[in-house]
């Protein structure tokens, strides 16, 4: 394992303090301030995280100069054309591409666990039909750990593991079942025979009236978004994971609290933003209007679906998700629809513009996924759902890596301190 192969020398007040400098097997060194506060009683100030790694991993590595994203090596172009989303599940979790045996053993036992305990039911049922579907799964995968109580002791590894399958197999019924709900539909039960994109679909679309058979093409194009999400190591909801976690929550408390902090526009949020931005927008003639409002310091308007913190390149997610967008748009034929010729039409745009070249402002996954899940039928309030059953593999996986990792301790961020010095108390007729 790579280790402190150097120090970094810091002068302050007259003393210099010696920091080891940790080498990972790719990327930047990494200073280690552990014991910078013990040592030479001040704080580091890093608001966001922009230049600090709060943990070790072995499992995603995200170049963002090149546009390079890897999981535990392989590169995400190669596993979005050659794997399929189970396959990327089992290397997420435990570290190698599983053998056919292997595959088949994982694929097993997550399809026997896709069923949700029936009284779940009622949790749905409790709330309002107009309820944003990422406020019910929130609220019904916090309510797991009320249910799975044999999978909550965190210090089991083997109740650690059910509970990664679990939540995997059961987060696609979650979702559509939120869906079912908002549109008055009734529940349908997943299906073993169908694989695990398909089946989402068919619990999505199907109704006890007819037969519905999912097109191989999008149960692909599924396949393939759920893949481009599946992890991207430190971002803010694996944090939130991670953090949750750090204090010995329950596995199930602290996905919920991931997909509280995904729903955020800045984070997964932005694909439903996305999309009603660019109907917002309706007609390419409109376009210079909203490329000069998001120019505009003084207008808090972003283009939605752009920019990154750690891409300073294309997403290469993006790559993927535009070419599955093509496929997906002619297998339906619509590819004459206004939305997308303003989708288009932007990213022209806005990839000559001198402000985003300047500010290296790529398009990210959240452009073209939304077109995609749109054209499939699904409505914008179910694109970050659709992240968030995704996203489940990463947050598990990491969480499991952060369990067994001897350096973790409770997460506990310190601060700059701005407010009033000590003050005594006034009385009110004083004041
Ligand atoms: N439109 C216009 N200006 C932008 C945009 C944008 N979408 N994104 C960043 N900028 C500007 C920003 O105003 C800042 O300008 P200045 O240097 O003059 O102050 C500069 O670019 C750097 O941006 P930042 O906000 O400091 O970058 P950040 O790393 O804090 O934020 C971001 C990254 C993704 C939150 C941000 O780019 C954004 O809000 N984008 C739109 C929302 C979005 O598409 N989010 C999805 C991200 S990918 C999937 C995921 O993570 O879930």
């Amino acid at each position: 394992m790579p280790d402190n192969t150097s120090t970094a020398t810091l002068s302050l007040g007259g003393k210099s303090y010696e920091l080891p400098v940790h080498s990972p097997s790719v990327g930047p060194d990494v200073i280690d301030i552990r014991k910078l506060y013990a040592e030479a009683d001040v704080f580091t100030f890093d608001p966001g995280f922009t230049s600090t790694a709060a943990c070790r991993s072995t499992i995603t590595y995200i170049d963002g100069d090149v546009g390079e994203l890897l999981h535990r090596g392989y590169p995400i172009d190669q596993l979005a054309e050659k794997s399929h989303f189970l396959e990327v599940c089992y290397l997420l979790l435990y570290g190698d591409l599983p053998s056919a045996a292997q595959l088949e053993d994982f694929e097993t036992r997550v399809t026997r666990h896709t069923m949700l305990h029936e009284q779940m039911q009622y949790f749905f049922r409790g709330f309002r039909r107009d309820a944003h579907p990422m406020a019910i799964m929130v609220g019904v995968v916090g309510a797991m750990s009320a249910f799975y109580h044999d999978s909550t002791d965190i210090s089991d590894p083997w109740q650690r593991e059910v509970a990664a399958i679990r939540m995997i197999a059961k987060m696609p019924t979650i979702a559509a079942w939120a869906y079912k709900y908002s549109i008055g539909q009734p529940f349908v039960y997943p299906n073993n025979r169908l694989d695990y994109a398909a089946n989402f679909l068919h619990m999505c679309f199907a109704v006890p009236a007819e037969d519905y058979v999912v097109d191989p093409i999008l149960a692909k194009a599924m396949d393939r978004i759920m893949m481009l999400h599946a992890d991207h190591e430190q971002n803010a909801s694996t944090s939130t994971v991670r953090l949750a976690s750090s204090s010995g929550a329950n596995p199930f408390a602290s996905i919920a609290a991931g997909i509280a902090c995904l729903w955020g526009p800045a984070h997964g949020g932005a694909n439903q933003a996305c999309l009603e931005m660019l109907r917002e927008i309706g007609t390419v003639d409109r376009i210079p209007e909203y490329i000069a409002r998001a120019k505009d310091k003084s207008d808090p308007f972003k283009l939605m679906g752009f920019g990154h913190r750690v891409y300073k390149n294309f997403d290469p997610r993006a790559k993927v998700m535009k070419s599955s967008a093509d496929e997906v748009l002619a297998l339906l034929g619509i590819e004459d629809n206004e939305t997308l010729k303003v989708a288009t039409e932007l990213e022209r745009i806005a990839l000559e513009d001198e402000y985003f070249v300047e500010k290296k402002l790529y398009p990210n996954v959240d452009f073209y996924s939304g077109i995609i899940l749109n054209a499939m039928g699904f409505p914008t309030s179910m694109f970050t759902p659709i992240f968030a059953l995704s996203r489940t593999v990463g947050w598990i996986s990491q969480w499991k890596e952060m369990i067994t990792d001897p350096e973790q301790r409770i997460g506990r961020p310190r601060q700059l301190y701005t407010g009033a010095a000590r003050r005594d108390y006034v009385e009110v007729e004083h004041r």
